[in-house]
């Protein structure tokens, strides 16, 4: 299989990544076949997926602008993915030019684009971690990302927990953030496979049970 550009070397492109069949499901350039064969062996018993993945895009876009037009000028978008049309970014500077952005993810297919995407950008940074270690993203955010903990963050979530190793190690639970800070997550609740990053879901109950 040829390797493209966009792929670092580091990338198993015989195997498929959660980042880059998500990008598929959405239309997006950032996939290979590996990825798109799975996509489609999940579309046959999931064939409503896509439009699914859509709608959850949808709901991350009326969120930031929602919690923008609220006046919060500081998102950490966790699981980020690789950019497409409709970035956290975009959509809180629409209301609030001024909106500082951290976006966290470990696929390097997600962090090489995001950061070609923002390179040139002080407002927004493209954090290479593992969500599920808090302390380290909340440093780094403030460090790198400027993000001031002492006033609001808006922490995003939105289907990234397929990595979680057990229901109760959610990353919307961040103490260190705010008080007034705004939370949004969602979760698959159907299983899909296995990729290289391990899809793991929950069931609805799972998540109202954990409270958020
Ligand atoms: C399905 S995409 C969702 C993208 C975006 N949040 C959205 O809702 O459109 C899930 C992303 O979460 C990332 N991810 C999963 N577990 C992660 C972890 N433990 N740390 C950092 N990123 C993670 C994956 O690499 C992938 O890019």
């Amino acid at each position: 299989m040829d390797r493209p550009p966009w792929a670092p070397d580091e990338v198993d492109i015989a195997a498929p990544g959660v980042a880059r069949v998500y990008d598929y499901y959405l239309g997006g350039s950032h996939n290979v076949e590996s990825d798109r064969t799975f996509g489609q062996r999940v579309l046959d018993p999931y064939p409503a997926l896509p439009a699914v993945l859509r709608e959850n895009r949808g709901f991350l876009r009326r969120v930031v602008r929602r919690v923008a037009a609220a006046g919060v000028d500081q998102f950490l978008d966790l699981g980020s993915g690789i950019p497409t049309v409709g970035n956290v970014h975009e959509m809180a500077r629409a209301a609030t030019p001024g909106a500082r952005v951290v976006y966290v993810d470990h696929d390097p297919v997600a962090i090489t684009h995001s950061r070609e995407l923002l390179a040139g950008d002080p407002r927004t940074y493209m954090l290479a971690a593992d969500f599920l270690d808090p302390d380290r993203v909340l440093a780094e955010a403030v460090a790198r990302g400027g993000l001031d903990l002492d006033r609001p963050v808006a922490v995003l979530a939105l289907s990234c927990c397929t990595s979680c190793r057990t229901p109760d190690v959610p990353p919307t639970s961040w103490p260190g953030t705010s008080g007034g800070s705004p939370r949004a997550a969602t979760w698959p609740s159907a299983t899909v496979g296995r990729t290289a990053s391990p899809t793991r879901s929950r069931d609805s109950a799972a998540t109202r049970g954990s409270g958020r």
